[in-house]
Formats: C-alpha cells, structure tokens, sequence
C-alpha cells in the first residue's frame, strides 16, 4: 500500500468516532484531508465542524460541511487530526502543516483526541522530526538563540524566499537535532520562553486514541 492509501485507510477508521448530530473538532494537513473528504459523505450525520486551520475551513466548506467559530462552541467530543511523529505514548510532534497553535486550541476543548497517521509516524522517542515552534515575529531572532542554548539548530521555517506567516501572522522555527526525552517537562520549557506561541509538542494533553495504517490494517492504540 502507498502512503496516501494509509493514510486513507485511517481517515475511514476514523467516521466511527464521529458522533451524531454534534459538531465536532477537525484537525490539518494530508491526513485530515483524507478524513474531511470521508467526512463529506457522510455530512448530515453531524452538525458541523471547527477547523484547525485556514484551509481546512476550505476544504469542510467545499464539501458544504458548516464550520463554526470555536467561540460560539462550548466543546467538543471529539478532535481528529494527524501527526508528524507519535510515541506508544500518545505524545505527538504536529505542526509540519504550520497549524500547531490552532491545532492544540481546539484540541484542548475536546474531550477526546483522535489521531490518524500512517504506521511511519510511531516512533520510540520524539524529535527526528523537526519540531515547530510558533513564534511572535519581532522576537523571532531571540527566541531562536534560546532554543538553540538547548543543543539544538533553530531554523526559521520559509516560503517562496520569505519567512512563512501562520495563520495567526506568526512566524515558525523548526527545531532540528533536539533531544526529546521528556515531552511533557520540554513543552512546558519551551512554553514558558516570552515570545513563544506554541510549541509543537502535544504531549501534556496527547492522544486519547491513535489510527495508526500499517500493510497489516489498521492498528488501534489506546492511551
Ligand atoms: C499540521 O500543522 C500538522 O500538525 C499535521 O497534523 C501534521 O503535520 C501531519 O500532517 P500529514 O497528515 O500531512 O502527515
């Protein structure tokens, strides 16, 4: 099977956490592409949903999906979303789609988070992944050069030659080489640096459940 029929394969696994009638939170990238496009056929089953990000409202719209403002929404059962890296843990590295900080708001109001990945995404421990860091941009310089006192390259995240703005008109900073023994203790760290949005370690609130495509099927982990 290739990548994307993994990928696929998750994405279909993934409609029977969607509940009735309810609006559920919906997450970013090629992976919760292949989850709207499931999503679609079956529409009028739920309510709606909340995106994660600027094109995933696009791609809910185009398939006549409603999506709600996360303001006018008190919670959510259930948030589905891919991964760039997952420990048998549940702690993930996200944001290889730039969405981390939107990702990990509507993650945080959902009761229960869904992860849908290919089998490639399991790893022992986190960080061969560079891990993204949203940051305010005036403090961009400076927080690179912390992030870097911790034994890592801290590279500022480009597009078409200029510095790639988030959603939110943010910056990113891609961590390469960082050691990541500890999610949870790194997250808050690195939470706690002035000028850092998001980092992109969801590890303190991780998954709940993991659809994870493998040649064999699909492998449910529970954690
Ligand atoms: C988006 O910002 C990310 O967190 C994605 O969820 C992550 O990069 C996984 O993307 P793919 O499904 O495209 O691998």
């Amino acid at each position: 099977m290739t990548q994307d029929e993994l990928k696929q394969a998750v994405a279909r696994a993934a409609i029977e956490y969607v509940p009735q009638g309810e609006i559920i939170g919906v997450g970013t990238g090629s992976t919760a592409n292949f989850f709207i496009d499931e999503l679609g056929k079956i529409k009028d089953r739920i309510k709606g949903a909340v995106a994660s990000s600027e094109a995933t409202a696009q791609r809910l719209k185009s398939h006549g999906i409603p999506v709600f403002d996360l303001n006018d929404v008190e919670r959510l059962s259930v948030y589905i979303d891919g991964a760039d890296e997952i420990t048998p843990h549940g702690a993930m590295i996200k944001g290889g789609g730039a969405a981390l900080t939107r990702e990990k708001i509507v993650a945080s109001v959902a009761d229960r988070f869904v992860c849908i990945a290919d089998g490639s995404k399991l790893v022992g421990v986190l960080g061969a992944f560079p891990l993204p860091v949203e940051v305010i941009p005036m403090a961009q310089a400076a927080v690179a050069r912390k992030l870097a006192a911790l034994g890592c390259e801290a590279r500022l995240r480009m597009k078409d030659g200029q510095p790639l703005i988030t959603d939110n008109g943010c910056q990113i900073l891609d961590l390469i080489g960082l050691k990541i023994d500890r999610p949870a203790e790194m997250e808050a760290l690195i939470n706690n640096m002035v000028g850092v949005v998001t980092v992109g370690l969801f590890a303190q609130r991780g998954a709940d459940v993991a659809l994870l495509g493998m040649a064999e099927g699909v492998k449910k982990m529970t954690f």
